[in-house]
């Protein structure tokens, strides 16, 4: 007879198998990693937390309906919330009598539409937390200039006016990056590909950025360079907000760098000479609304998101390295080469 733990991991979904002690004694792969710990040898209630819509705890519930003959056979399919290490994940439930062990066979599906609403509902919760400081702003200062009429000076007009245009600012930058990030999450960014020269690009970006003088930046570009299969303006906006980032959070020279990688990649290096970002956070920073802590130049935390998303749409890669000089921020990414046989 085949190994019962063997045949777990050949299931679909992740799967455990609960002792009549109470006791997880089995559970696959698929369980780990939706978990990202292992339950074997817990005990499940602790290992495996499954709370329903209303909070109630599932397994008290089991508890309490043991003596009932319905478990005995199989549960319907009960959408429930699993607590894992990587927060509430929902699930669809289903647990059967095992006979052999007098225990439970709990199969924990994924519940896809569930995930994708509690993802949407999170991202309306965090926007609608964004704009309240800036709506409140406007709004404060709209009443201010009312209640001043003619009586405000022309410097404080001008300030006042200057504080609606940064936050209206703040508000359009928000709302551009939380429509490509939805696009970003329905896997649906679309790109109009074409031969760019990445290294004017570049220098077109040093001509509208650095024209204050305040911060110094430099075009570093390998000759005779082939094309990148791009699409133009998106790699624009992805590069600006990288440059942005260098601008803000780091310090010194930014050194926009650009030379091929093997034979069918280009590599794109954008660096800076400021505080640089800890190895612990490297990964992190590409996630949704991740900023720093400490940072009062706060953003929305969004757009390593968008630039991550665009360059994955490109088949690219983007990571973070450190400048071994300075300390400082280098984020790295690869385009494809045109014409090139792997092109998306
Ligand atoms: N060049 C850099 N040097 C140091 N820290 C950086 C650098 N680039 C990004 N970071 C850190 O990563 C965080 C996330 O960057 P991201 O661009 O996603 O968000 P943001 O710049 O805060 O907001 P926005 O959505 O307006 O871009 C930043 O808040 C900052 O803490
Ligand atoms: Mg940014």
């Amino acid at each position: 007879m085949s190994d019962p733990a063997a045949v777990l991991e050949e299931l679909p979904d992740p799967v455990a198998v609960v002792a009549a002690d109470g006791t997880v004694v089995t559970a696959n792969e698929r369980l780990r990693r939706l978990l990202r710990a292992d339950p074997v040898g817990h005990p499940a209630e602790d290992a495996l937390p499954l709370v329903d819509a209303r909070g109630q705890d599932w397994w008290a519930c089991a508890r309490e309906r043991r003596g009932d003959p319905a478990l005995h056979a199989r549960t319907p399919e009960t959408p429930l919330w699993l607590a894992t290490a990587d927060g509430d994940r929902p699930v669809l439930a289903t647990a059967s009598h095992a006979r052999a062990e007098g225990g439970v066979v709990l199969v924990l599906r994924p519940d896809r539409r569930r995930a994708h609403e509690a993802a949407q509902s999170d991202l309306v919760a965090t926007v609608a937390n964004e704009l309240r400081g800036p709506v409140t702003t406007i709004r404060g200062v709209a009443s201010q200039l009312q209640a001043l009429g003619g009586e405000a000076s022309p410097d404080r007009r001008r300030y006042l006016l200057s504080l609606i245009g940064t936050d209206g600012e703040r508000i359009a930058r928000l709302l551009d990056e939380v429509v490509d990030a939805s696009r970003i999450d329905a896997g649906g960014l679309p790109l109009a590909l074409e031969p760019v020269d990445v290294e004017a690009v570049l220098r077109d970006l040093v001509d509208r950025r650095g024209l204050d003088g305040v911060q110094r930046m430099r075009v570093d570009a390998e000759p005779d360079l082939p094309p990148a299969l791009a699409d133009p303006d998106r790699l624009d906006q992805a590069l600006a907000s990288l440059v942005d980032n260098a601008l803000t959070h780091g310090a010194g020279t930014v050194t926009l760098g650009v030379r091929a990688a093997g034979r069918s990649d280009i590599l794109v290096r954008v660096a800076d000479e400021g505080p640089g970002i800890a190895p612990a956070d490297r990964p992190r920073v590409f996630g949704k609304f991740v900023r720093g802590h400490e940072d009062p130049r706060r953003g929305s935390g969004l757009g390593l998101y968008v630039v991550r998303g665009i360059v994955e749409a490109h088949r690219g890669r983007i990571w973070v390295e450190e400048e071994p000089s300075s300390g400082g921020a280098v984020l790295c990414l690869t385009l494809p080469i045109a014409g090139d046989a792997r092109g998306p």
